[in-house]
């Protein structure tokens, strides 16, 4: 099989989950790690067998390297996406895939000019409980879908903040809805479809931050339907995050920070459960396992080889900023905000 050669750039708290799924994958090579810290990216790169560089710029044009794997703060997604599309390279990026719709169109356009890949990790959606849930909601068993809800209610504390201060930064990172309840976002969005208008609150509450620590959004559907996301950092010592469906004919949640599906259908009458391995970040991002990822992975690389768009293509991964753009939007204004695909 012919290697597909991948540099990480970026080395901190999510790089060594790319490294293990690089690693998992047929062929996969990690050739070159990038990242500006010269004393953890050498040692983090010779652990792989790969080369250390400090500056991406000059290692995403290697010729000898295939694919670009992000890992850092956002505000660099979109120009490491610019410099790995102009060197001909398919792109792998962490979420949030931007820090707005704009750049994610902007790295899109990119990526098709170049005619290479773009990936945005979001590997819950490679979780079978909520691919299961997908089926259960695509069966049409539940009836027409009417009140949905994602819930996050995780706890960050302040170490997490000082470990990178980026993370509490409004230009480099985001708060609470677009670094940690986008994941639940992103699987709503995946299965219940996009909301028509938001109207939204978020505040920072207790962290010494810039960025958002408690968020609400109350959604509305085209369809009539309605849904609420509710998002904090605050809820010592972190709780499981959930999703949840109720249709005119029955219902499903999905405990997903506890590795459960349940679901209840009225005629015939239907009751199930399956459960599955916990890899929630409630308490600490690095709770995950990297189950995800290698599956994610794994899908990229099938995908590059076989030129067909990954299952989580850039156009996959802007979906949750189009509602995160309008979200903002709201909480800032104080209106109800239109969400505009
Ligand atoms: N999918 C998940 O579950 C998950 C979990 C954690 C983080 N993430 C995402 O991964 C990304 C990184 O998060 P993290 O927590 O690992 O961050 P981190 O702060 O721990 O690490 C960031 C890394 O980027 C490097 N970096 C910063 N500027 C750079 C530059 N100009 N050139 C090269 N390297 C540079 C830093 O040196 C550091 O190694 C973020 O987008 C975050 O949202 C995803």
């Amino acid at each position: 099989m012919q290697p597909l050669r991948f540099v990480l750039i970026g080395a901190g708290n999510i790089a060594a989950t790319h490294a293990a799924a690089i690693q998992a994958v047929p062929g996969g090579v990690l050739a070159a790690v990038a990242t500006r810290h010269p004393e953890r990216g050498p040692a983090f790169a010779a652990r792989y067998g790969a080369s250390w560089h400090a500056d991406y710029h000059a290692v995403v044009a290697r010729p000898d390297v295939d694919a670009v794997a992000i890992c850092t703060p956002q505000d660099l997604h979109l120009p490491i996406t610019l410099a790995a599309a102009r060197a001909g390279k398919h792109v792998l990026c962490e979420k949030p895939m931007a820090r707005s719709a704009a750049e994610c169109d902007a790295m899109l356009a990119a990526c098709e000019r170049a005619g290479v890949a773009l990936g945005v990790i979001f590997q819950s959606r490679f979780d079978p409980l909520s691919r299961r849930c997908r089926e259960l909601l695509a069966s049409g068993k539940l009836g027409r879908i009417v009140w949905v809800g994602a819930r996050t209610p995780w706890y960050r504390g302040a170490a997490y903040f000082q470990a990178a201060p980026w993370r509490g930064q409004a230009a480099q990172g985001g708060g609470v809805l677009i670094n940690q309840a986008i994941h639940a976002i992103d699987l709503l969005i995946w299965l219940a479809g996009l909301p028509a208008r938001v109207t939204a609150q978020a505040r920072t509450l207790v962290h010494a931050v810039e960025i958002e620590d408690a968020a609400q959004a109350l959604l509305e559907y085209d369809s009539g339907a309605i849904g609420l996301v509710q998002a904090t950092t605050v809820a010592y010592p972190g709780y499981p995050e959930q999703l949840e469906f109720f249709g005119s004919q029955g219902s499903a949640v999905l405990h997903k920070g506890e590795g459960r599906l349940q679901w209840h259908v009225r005629e015939p009458r239907e009751d199930g459960q399956e459960s599955a391995a916990v890899s929630s970040g409630a308490a600490a991002p690095m709770d995950i396992t990297a189950a995800g990822h290698i599956a994610q992975y794994q899908d990229f690389a099938e995908a590059v080889r076989a030129g067909r768009p990954p299952l989580v293509d850039g156009h996959e991964g802007r979906q949750s900023m189009l509602l995160l753009d309008a979200i903002y939007r709201s909480a800032r204004s104080g209106r109800t905000e239109a969400v505009v695909p």
